[in-house]
């Protein structure tokens, strides 16, 4: 799934060696700011440690859960007949149908754009989808198929988690929006075409991908996930703990990024407002580090607690100054208050782990810098 900080392409770029190597000193790896959970699926997956994945937002630790949850592969084909075609079947009985066929068949290009918004504001159609995206991020048919898919997760908890993360998976790549959800594309010359590459994706199939992939992976042990701030959790870690923190270098909240992905987590979300459907401001985690002011006392303070708890850390954050007002720099003074700064590793084509002399030729090329810090 697309993610803005990703660490999917750094796990293969010296990042996954160097967790896996220190994991094998740690009793525990804490995932502080999981975001996608590509970072808590390779540890689960790749170690024999149990993680805890921790995110201020709800589906982001609803994707840990789905593989860091459990220690065994989930049958596909019951979960496939138990949600996904159950929902499949109660879909084809909706009226809204009816009226989707009508609009398919009266309005093309940016008019039919126009004609599906104000189709799902008019009519009560299917559900919380339709009633917030449709015709926004999501066509009258996408919105109504999220809405079936959305009702007809399975009860059992842990099935349950692995349909919901298939569910948020699919949304992101059925969204007509550019990789994140802070806005949808609107029905411009030059967009009308990605609204509709994005509208031609079909819920069912992205759903039915997703699970596939979610439910042949499993944790070797088996994890947890908290709804939290990393900074009250950094409180309670302890010396055998290997922390790897991610945090956000972007001086707009992540909230406001994947607020869409948020509301299907929580099946439920308040007035929609604005151009990029946002729920209200209170449905929205606020963090410190995506404030210019408090940024810099959040990295301090979260560092202060992980140091007095003894834990070794990954920290990876960008070279150059952020919008936050931070810079890899800037983290490592910081850092050098508690912290022996152990190795310096820089995300780049050439770059190898370790190694001084490699460093300072490989940091001019480089934008991502991977630092393992001791405390001292
Ligand atoms: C740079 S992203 C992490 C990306 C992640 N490592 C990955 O590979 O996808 C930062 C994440 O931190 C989360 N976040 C922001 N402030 C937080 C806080 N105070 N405590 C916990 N999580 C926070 C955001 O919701 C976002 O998912």
């Amino acid at each position: 799934m697309k993610y803005m900080g990703s660490k999917q392409a750094l796990l293969k770029n010296g990042l996954g060696k160097l967790l896996f190597e220190q994991s094998y000193y740690a009793d525990r790896i804490v995932d502080l700011f999981c975001g996608s959970s590509a970072v808590s699926w390779f540890i689960a997956e790749h170690t024999t440690k149990p993680v805890l994945a921790v995110d201020l937002q709800s589906y982001a630790t609803c994707l840990a859960e789905s593989v860091i949850g459990r220690t065994q592969p989930i049958d596909y084909a019951q979960a496939l007949a138990v949600w996904i075609d159950t929902a499949r079947r109660a879909s084809k009985h909706s009226i809204v149908w009816r009226d989707i066929s009508l609009l398919t068949r009266a309005y093309k290009g940016e008019e039919f754009v126009s004609s599906a918004r104000a189709l799902c504001q008019d009519k009560k159609g299917t559900g919380l989808m339709w009633r917030a995206y449709g015709g926004h991020y999501f066509s009258p048919a996408q919105s109504a198929k999220l809405d079936f898919l959305m009702r007809h997760l399975p009860d059992e908890p842990c099935l349950h988690n692995v349909c919901l993360a298939a569910l948020i998976i699919a949304a992101s790549r059925c969204a007509a929006s550019p990789g994140h959800t802070a806005q949808p594309f609107q029905p411009t010359q030059r967009s009308i075409k990605f609204i509709f590459e994005a509208w031609d994706r079909d819920p069912f199939s992205e759903s039915q991908n997703a699970l596939q992939m979610l439910c042949g992976r499993h944790a070797n042990a088996k994890g947890e996930t908290l709804i939290a701030d990393a900074v009250e959790v950094a409180k309670q870690l302890k010396r055998h703990d290997l922390v790897f923190v991610d945090p956000p270098y972007s001086d707009v909240h992540y909230s406001r990024f994947y607020h869409v992905l948020e509301t299907i987590a929580r099946g439920k979300c308040g007035p929609i407002t604005g151009v990029g459907r946002y729920p209200p401001y209170e449905e929205r985690p606020q963090s410190d580090f995506s404030l210019k002011s408090r940024a810099s006392n959040a990295v301090k303070q979260l560092l202060n607690s992980l140091a007095s708890a003894g834990a070794r850390v990954v920290l990876t954050f960008p070279k150059n100054e952020c919008s936050n007002g931070l810079s890899g720099e800037s983290v490592i003074e910081i850092a050098r208050e508690w912290f022996h700064i152990v190795e310096n590793a820089v995300d780049s084509r050439f770059s190898t782990l370790g190694g001084n002399n490699s460093y300072r030729a490989a940091r001019l090329k480089a934008h991502e810098l991977i630092l393992l810090m001791e405390p001292m």
